[in-house]
């Protein structure tokens, strides 16, 4: 084998199609739920919600979504993106593994939050939308969001979780820049904002309050705004499966194929759009691979190690429709940890679904040792991980140490899902020794399971 480092494809090789890995699931997914009525959703329930071509995805059977020109357009900025071999750090674990990182934080946002970003304006455009309304964590979605929005000439609001929106101003600038509106949410403009801040006054915010004063600002506009969500529906995760596309044949260059696939999840986009694709090859031909897909969280907000598998609400104020989930509770606030896009109470309901099927597996990082790792990657290759990203690495590197153990040339693969270039402040509180681990909030999770909705039956897993 060559001594190659970036494997590297060409504009030509941009996928022409997103993958969706509903057509070949085991099992069709529960079907999302009417929020008022609990009766299986139609799509002109979600009509104030989103334009009908992604309605139309949200439910699609279709294995293969044709991606639009002026989408691939946008694209050719940045994608494909490179997939590394990570040598240097392979070499300071002294580990006999090879470990490749696909490296998503090459997109002019920072992240992979563009690729579904640029996807869900131009479909909004197309149906003469003029204004996107959204949630963001630690901001990466919002100007990714922004971005697209400015490049397809439409407004954008932005609510941005209050913790994050202190921790990170820069974020708020970016957005900003792109001509964005941003606030910090809760906030007193929606019914929602205002009734958290009348309960808790020093709210520090959480993606599912967030989530329901964008979904206010939608719904209340006349048809003017659609909302717009960086991760847990089938859409979104079906655009980010470019990554995985590309990543697929970049493998095939390296002339390897991965023992495992790791990403962190928040909603699970990233990790979804990096996994699904080589997923399919162990769906579809069950004895051929048995690659392990492994889902990193925090300690903070362990919805998959430590939630039940059920119907619930995706934001806090109980406006978006039930889907059946991994969630620790729709009132859940999870501790202000920096991954700030990792602070969300549920899991993807494709996710959700492959994991209780036992396809995919979970593991839990707390917040200084996922730091320890981020600096080893950033000592080695040279990037700056996102906080958030950065839980992908702590597992690649212990996936790496136990290959040494075992003395097994195990072939590694993570996404590196954005650059923490705006996130230096945590790197500051961590090299600071200031930087708190957050263990699993028992109590609080068991306070936020009694406001679970009764529809179906909860298991705890
Ligand atoms: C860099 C980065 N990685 C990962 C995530 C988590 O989201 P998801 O699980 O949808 O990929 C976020 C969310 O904001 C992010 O900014």
């Amino acid at each position: 084998m060559s001594d190659q480092t970036k494997f590297n494809l060409t504009e030509a090789d941009i996928p022409t199609a997103y993958y969706n890995i509903a057509a070949d699931l085991p099992t069709p997914l529960p079907p999302p739920l009417h929020p008022g009525t609990g009766k299986p959703l139609g799509p002109d329930d979600l009509a104030p919600l989103f334009p009908m071509e992604l309605i139309k995805q949200e439910v699609s059977a279709e294995r293969y979504i044709e991606i639009p020109e002026p989408v691939r357009d946008i694209y050719k900025l940045y994608r494909p993106t490179p997939l590394i071999r990570a040598r240097r750090l392979e070499r300071m674990l002294d580990t006999p593994a090879h470990i490749y990182y696909k490296y998503e934080g090459a997109s002019p946002a920072g992240s992979h939050k563009l690729n579904t970003a640029i996807a869900q304006a131009f479909y909004n455009k197309q149906e003469r939308v003029r204004k996107l309304a959204t949630e963001t964590g630690a901001g990466q979605w919002g100007s990714a969001l922004s971005m697209a929005c400015n490049f397809f000439g439409m407004d954008c609001e932005v609510f941005m979780v209050k913790v994050s929106f202190n921790q990170k101003p820069y974020r708020r600038i970016l957005m900003e820049t792109f001509g964005a509106t941003v606030h910090a949410s809760p906030t007193d403009l929606t019914k929602s904002g205002r009734s958290i801040l009348a309960e808790h006054p020093d709210s520090p915010g959480s993606l599912g309050i967030a989530i329901s004063e964008a979904v206010e600002v939608a719904v209340t506009s006349g048809g003017a705004c659609k909302y717009s969500l960086g991760s847990v529906l089938n859409h979104v995760l079906l655009h980010q499966t470019v990554i995985g596309q590309e990543a697929l044949r970049q493998m095939d260059l390296a002339g390897e194929y991965p023992d495992v696939v790791i990403g962190c999840v928040g909603g699970g986009s990233n990790f979804a759009g990096l996994a699904f694709p080589f997923l399919r090859n162990t769906l579809v031909s069950p004895d051929g691979k048995d690659t392990r897909f492994i889902a990193v969280e925090p300690t903070a907000t362990p919805s998959l190690t430590k939630g039940a598998y059920t119907y619930d609400f995706g934001d806090t104020v109980q406006m978006t429709p039930l889907v059946k989930m991994y969630t620790l509770g729709h009132t859940f606030v999870p501790a202000g940890i920096h991954a700030g896009g990792l602070r969300y109470h549920g899991m993807a309901p494709l996710i959700s679904a492959l994991y209780n099927q036992g396809y995919i597996e979970a593991v839990a990082v707390p917040q200084n040792p996922t730091f320890a790792a981020a600096i080893q990657f950033a000592q080695s290759e040279g990037i700056v991980p996102a906080p958030e990203s950065a839980h992908a690495i702590r597992v690649a590197i212990d996936q790496a140490l136990d290959a040494k153990v075992c003395g097994q040339q195990r072939v590694i693969l993570f996404n590196l899902s954005g650059h923490g270039n705006l996130d230096l402040s945590a790197y500051e509180q961590y090299l600071g020794g200031k930087l708190e681990d957050y263990e699993y909030p028992a109590e609080e999770v068991a306070r936020a399971m009694e406001h679970l909705p009764r529809v179906g039956e909860a298991a705890p897993a």
